[in-house]
C-alpha cells in the first residue's frame, strides 16, 4: 500500500508581491492573527508531508526567521532570483533528493486555502492515478488569473497566463490556483524542459501541465467549490477581500458554538481567538492574539482585546485591553485601557477612563474613575477614589505600591511609590502618600485650609463675584435661585 502522506509539500514563497507595494514580504502580510505564509502552512501542515519545503526570496531573512518562529518542520529553500513559479518548483524538488510519489504545491499567497481541499485534490490524484491533479476556481473577475483551457470532452490541455492569453482564452473564467498535486518523477521531468519563452520571461509552473498533456499523461482536476477560498492575494484590496472573507469564516465558527454575535460585519478576530458558548460580542469588537472569553461575558461595544482573558460573567464596555486577565463577574469600562500584566479579581471593576499596567487588583475591589494604576497591587474590597494616581515612575526608575484589603483610598490621592497602604486604612481625599500608612489608619497629607474673609469684595471689586458677596453678606440672596457652582460632584 501506498503512504497517503504527500512526499513532499511545497509552499511558494520567493515572490515579492510587487503589487503590494509594500516594504514587507507579501507572504509577511498579516491577517486575523497568522501571515498570510502562516495561514497557508497550517492548511498544509495536518497532510504531514515527510518533507515541507517552502521556496524563499524576497524579504529571505525575514521569511525565514518566521518559518523558525512559527512553523514546525517547514524548510526553507533559497531562490536568489525569481525565475518564475516552474523554477521555484524546480528548486525545491531538488532540495527534497530522491523522492518519488505525490508532490503537493501551493502557493504562499493564498491564505483561504483549507486542508480539506488539497485532501480532496489528493483524492481525485490518487483515483485517477494522474500525473498532475490541479485546483481550479470560476471566478467572477478572472483578471490576473492563468486561465484553463480545456478541450470538447472537457479535459485540461493547458493552463494560460493571463499576460500571455488571447481575447478568447481571455473570456474564459475558470483559473489556476497555483494548488496541484503531481506525481514527482513526472513533475522533476518535465520542470527541465520549462523555457522562459513567454511574456514575463520566466519559468512558468503552468506550463508543466501543458507538457503533460501534450505527452498524453492523465492531468486531472478539481474545480474548488467556492472559488473565494483560492483568492490569491496579490494587492492591498485582494488582502483586505481575504481578511474580509476569513473574519466572516473565523466569526460564523463561534456562532455556531453557540457564542451570540450581535453586528458580524464590525466584529472581527483572529484563529487564536477561544470563545466560550454563551459569549456576547457587540459591535465594534477586535479580538487579537490569544484573547479568551468566558461563558456569559459580555464584551463590547467599541472594545479591543489583544491576548487578554475575559473570565465568566464579566463585562467589557468601549475598552482597550492587552495582556490583561479580567477576573469572573468583573464590569471594566466604558474607556478602560488595561495594559499587560493586570489582573483583576472576581467582581472588581475598572470604571471610566482608568488605566492600568502590571497591576494586581483583588477580589470585589473598585477603581472606578479617572484613576492611574501602575505597578501596583491592591487587595481584597478595596476602593480607590476617583483621579487616584499610582505614582510609579521617579523619571528614572519605576516602583511598586501596596494597597491592602478593605482600603479607602480618598479621592486625588496621590500614591508615591515605593508605599503600603494597609489592610483598612484610609487616606485623605487630595493627600500626597510619600510614606506608609499602618493597617487602620487614614494617612493625610494635605494643607490645611484657610478662608480669608471678605477676599473677593476687597480684591476682586466690580466683579459679579464681589455683587454676589455683597448680596450673600447683607443676606439679599434669601429667595434667589442657585447657580449650581456649589453642588458637590458625585464621588466614590
Ligand atoms: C500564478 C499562476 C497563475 C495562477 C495564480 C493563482 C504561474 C506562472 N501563474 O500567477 O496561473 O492563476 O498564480 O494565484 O504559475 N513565486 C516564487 N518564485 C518565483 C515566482 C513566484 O516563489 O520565481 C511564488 C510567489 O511568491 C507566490 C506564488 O509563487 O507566492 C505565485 O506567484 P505570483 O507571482 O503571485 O503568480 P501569479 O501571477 O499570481
Ligand atoms: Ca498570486
Amino acid at each position: 500500500m501506498t503512504d497517503s502522506r504527500p512526499a513532499v509539500a511545497i509552499v511558494l514563497a520567493a515572490g515579492q508581491g510587487t503589487r503590494m507595494k509594500s516594504a514587507t514580504a507579501k507572504v509577511l502580510h498579516t491577517m486575523c492573527g497568522r501571515t498570510l505564509l502562516g495561514h497557508v502552512l497550517a492548511a498544509v501542515e495536518p497532510l504531514q508531508a515527510q518533507q515541507t519545503l517552502v521556496v524563499v526570496g524576497h524579504g529571505r531573512d525575514q521569511v525565514m526567521a518566521e518559518l523558525e518562529k512559527s512553523a514546525d518542520g517547514a524548510k526553507p529553500v533559497i531562490q536568489e532570483e525569481q525565475n518564475g513559479t516552474g523554477h521555484a518548483v524546480r528548486l525545491a524538488l531538488d532540495a527534497a533528493g530522491e523522492v518519488e510519489g505525490a508532490v503537493v504545491v501551493v502557493p504562499g499567497d493564498t491564505p483561504l486555502l483549507t486542508t480539506a481541499t488539497i485532501e480532496a485534490l489528493m483524492r481525485r490524484h490518487v483515483e485517477t492515478v494522474a500525473a498532475a491533479t490541479l485546483l481550479t476556481a470560476r471566478m467572477p473577475d478572472p483578471t490576473g488569473y492563468g486561465r484553463i483551457v480545456r478541450d470538447a470532452d472537457g479535459h485540461v490541455t493547458a493552463i494560460v497566463e493571463e499576460k500571455d492569453a488571447d481575447e478568447r482564452i481571455r473570456q474564459l473564467d475558470e483559473v489556476g490556483t497555483s494548488v496541484y498535486v503531481f506525481d514527482a518523477a513526472k513533475l522533476r521531468a518535465n520542470l527541465a524542459r520549462l523555457t522562459t519563452d513567454n511574456a514575463q520571461g520566466e519559468e512558468y509552473l503552468t506550463d508543466v501541465i501543458g507538457l503533460l498533456v501534450a505527452d498524453g499523461d492523465v492531468v486531472a482536476s478539481v474545480t474548488a467549490d467556492d472559488h473565494r477560498e483560492t483568492l490569491g492575494v496579490n494587492d492591498q484590496v485582494q488582502k483586505a477581500e481575504a481578511r474580509r472573507l476569513m473574519r466572516d469564516r473565523i466569526v460564523e465558527h463561534w456562532m455556531r458554538e453557540g457564542v451570540t454575535i450581535t453586528d458580524p460585519q464590525t466584529t472581527w478576530m483572529g484563529v487564536g481567538v477561544r470563545l466560550e458558548a454563551d459569549v456576547t460580542l457587540h459591535q465594534n469588537t477586535q479580538l487579537h492574539g490569544n484573547t479568551t472569553i468566558k461563558s456569559g461575558a459580555v464584551v463590547g461595544p467599541d472594545c479591543t482585546l489583544t491576548n487578554t482573558t475575559v473570565h465568566a460573567g464579566a463585562t467589557v464596555v468601549k475598552s482597550h485591553c492587552d495582556g490583561a486577565e479580567i477576573g469572573p463577574g468583573a464590569t471594566i469600562g466604558p474607556y478602560s485601557y488595561l495594559r499587560p500584566g493586570t489582573t483583576l479579581g472576581a467582581r472588581s471593576k475598572a470604571g471610566a477612563y482608568v488605566e492600568m499596567k502590571a497591576a494586581t487588583v483583588g477580589d470585589d475591589s473598585k477603581v472606578p474613575h479617572l484613576s492611574y494604576v501602575g505597578d501596583a497591587e491592591i487587595g481584597e474590597r478595596s476602593n480607590i477614589g476617583a483621579a487616584t494616581v499610582f505614582v510609579n515612575y521617579d523619571g528614572i526608575e519605576k516602583h511598586r505600591t501596596k494597597v491592602g484589603d478593605d482600603v479607602r483610598v480618598g479621592s486625588d490621592t496621590m500614591l508615591v511609590a515605593p508605599v503600603e497602604v494597609g489592610d483598612g486604612a484610609y487616606t485623605a481625599a487630595g493627600s500626597v502618600i510619600t510614606e506608609d500608612v499602618p493597617p487602620g489608619a487614614i494617612g493625610v497629607a494635605r494643607e490645611r485650609q484657610r478662608n480669608i474673609e471678605g477676599w473677593v469684595e476687597k480684591r476682586r471689586a466690580g466683579t459679579k463675584s464681589a455683587e454676589a458677596a455683597r448680596r450673600a453678606r447683607e443676606g439679599s440672596t434669601i429667595g434667589t435661585e442657585s447657580t449650581g457652582a456649589g453642588e458637590q460632584g458625585e464621588q466614590q
